[in-house]
């Protein structure tokens, strides 16, 4: 499974890669606006850090106005992924940035219907959003093991499942059981998925025993 992280935070991304974690990143409006930052610079900066797919979301809402926008985000770095909502125009935009030969992510995708249109429209990913699934009372993972059945019925749909909205380790482990393409995590939840009580209590009792043996191996 993939992992992409969730963030515009050029730090972290720097940070994440360094240790090999980091095979693609994902923003949205709500992310850029939080950075503060000029979004077509952060994007350029990001795609000189990370090789693999940088989505880049476009804010139009009309397909002819998806496209050029999506045309002039791809034109930032050979790596942008356009992000387009699943909406009939959303759809209609994939189609003809995927056309271009563009990688488009679809997403704001909350059913599996929606996510067998976006994969028939030609999407590099969907987005399903598992955690405001889950803020809705309902288990934002079974839609995640309903769209890869579905995907795997028919081989000729390419569309590659992009777990999004992710917010716990428990997300990133469902997402890798059921088979999910990849994960979006933001920073901290793939931070957090290193640590355990036993990884560091173990580690405490191995040092101390070294000392009192009195070695050293440098
Ligand atoms: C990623 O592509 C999504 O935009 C993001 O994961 C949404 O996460 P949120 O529901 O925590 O805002």
């Amino acid at each position: 499974m993939k992992f992409f992280v969730d963030t515009a935070d050029i730090d972290m991304i720097r940070d994440l890669s360094e240790k090999g974690m980091v095979d693609g990143v994902t923003t949205n409006p709500s992310i850029i606006a939080k950075s503060g930052r000029d979004f077509i610079e952060v994007l350029t900066e990001i795609c000189s850090i990370v090789a693999g797919p940088v989505s880049a979301e476009v804010t139009a809402t009309r397909a002819d106005a998806m496209i050029s926008e999506g045309r002039k985000l791809a034109a930032v770095a050979s790596n942008i992924t356009v992000k387009v909502p699943l909406t009939w125009d959303g759809l209609k935009a994939c189609r003809a940035l995927t056309g271009d030969g563009h990688m488009v992510n679809v997403t704001l995708c909350f059913s599996a219907n929606q996510a067998l249109l976006a994969a028939k429209a030609g999407a590099t990913f969907v987005s399903p959003f598992v955690g405001r699934i889950d803020d809705m009372g309902y288990d934002g993972m079974e839609l995640i093991a309903e769209i890869r059945q579905i995907y795997d019925n028919y081989p000729a749909l390419e569309t590659e499942i992009l777990v999004a909205s992710v917010r716990t380790a428990d997300h990133v482990k469902q997402a890798a059981l059921i088979g999910a393409d990849v994960v979006t995590v933001p920073p901290k939840t793939l931070q957090g998925l290193a640590g355990h009580p036993l990884t560091d209590a173990g580690l405490a009792a191995f040092l101390a025993d070294w000392e009192k043996s009195g070695q050293s191996i440098g």
